[in-house]
């Protein structure tokens, strides 16, 4: 089975709501026409869809015959679909977490009931289909139109509903998203400037262990030369002061008497000193 182009495009639109690597569950997805659909619209952005269906021919409208052929020559080789032999209830205890679930399984009233209970939950998006049907319309009355967390808007007989709460988070998720990766993108810009333009380099930039072993000894030799030359010319270094050539130098902590003691002593040492000169 198709869905119609005006419910497609609506389709799509909600496609594009998903994150990347969205999950998609599709409860009764028949000869997976549309699972197809979807799986192939949403694969770029990583997604996958859970297609889940009893293909056993026996259950709601479609009672006719087994549908597991037709879906896995259409769907099944998808490499981003992954079928679950059973019903919405056996899917439902699987655990997942989905960005979006359509549902167009078993339109009975009582299992399109089982179905709003057991979904809605558990995603910020659900989408109905065969809505024009009365038992499955009563049912979503029930369940979610009372509702005022719910923002619905019917395209022909696709139901397209979105929790508002869920839907507000997901923007602002995005936003923030957003905004981080333009921060990112900002600063590895700045960073790529620095390191290009010699000027604005801070530090030289790393250089292989090849080439700093050969500055290194580059560097030694520079060394080695410069001790030499100075040897030759004579010209002998201080030697740094320590409190062992200098008394005044490294000075522990005095008491008051000590102190005064000191500053005798250190007028004396500079006057010794100057005479020295
Ligand atoms: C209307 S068809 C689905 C059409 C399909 N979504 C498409 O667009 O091509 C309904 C399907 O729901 C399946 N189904 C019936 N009861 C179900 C249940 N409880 N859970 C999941 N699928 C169910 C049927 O086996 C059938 O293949």
């Amino acid at each position: 089975m198709k869905l119609p182009d005006d419910e497609w495009t609506k389709m799509k639109e909600t496609l594009d709501l998903l994150p990347q690597r969205a999950l998609v569950v599709e409860i009764g997805c028949f000869e997976g026409g549309t699972t197809q659909k979807i799986a192939e619209y949403i694969k770029p952005k990583k997604g996958r869809v859970i297609a889940v269906d009893p293909h056993q021919g026996s259950t709601g409208w479609v009672a006719t015959h087994k549908s597991l052929d037709g879906f896995m020559k259409n769907a099944g080789i998808l490499d981003n679909v992954i079928p679950v032999l059973g019903t919405s209830l056996k899917a439902s205890t699987m655990g997942l977490k989905p960005d979006f679930v359509f549902i167009d399984g078993d339109h009975s009233y009582q299992a399109c009931l089982l179905d709003c209970k057991l979904w809605k939950n558990t995603t910020p998006i659900i989408a109905f289909h065969d809505t024009l049907d009365k038992t499955v319309w009563k049912a979503i009355q029930e369940e979610i139109l009372s509702s005022k967390h719910w923002d619905c808007e019917l395209t022909n007989s696709l139901l397209i509903c979105k929790q508002k709460k869920a839907i507000a988070l997901h923007n602002i998720k995005i936003r923030i998203r957003r905004a981080y990766y333009l921060l990112r993108r900002k600063l590895w810009k700045i960073k790529t400037k620095q390191t290009q333009n010699p000027l604005l380099r801070k530090s030289p930039l790393k250089s292989t262990p090849a080439e700093s072993s050969k500055s290194q000894a580059k560097q030694t030799s520079q060394e080695t030369n410069t001790t030499n030359s100075s040897a030759h010319t004579s010209t002998k270094q201080k030697p740094a002061l320590t409190s062992e050539t200098n008394p005044l130098v490294n000075k522990p902590k005095l008491h008051a008497q000590a102190q005064h003691l000191d500053a005798v002593y250190t007028a004396q040492y500079k006057h010794k000193k100057g005479d020295a000169k």
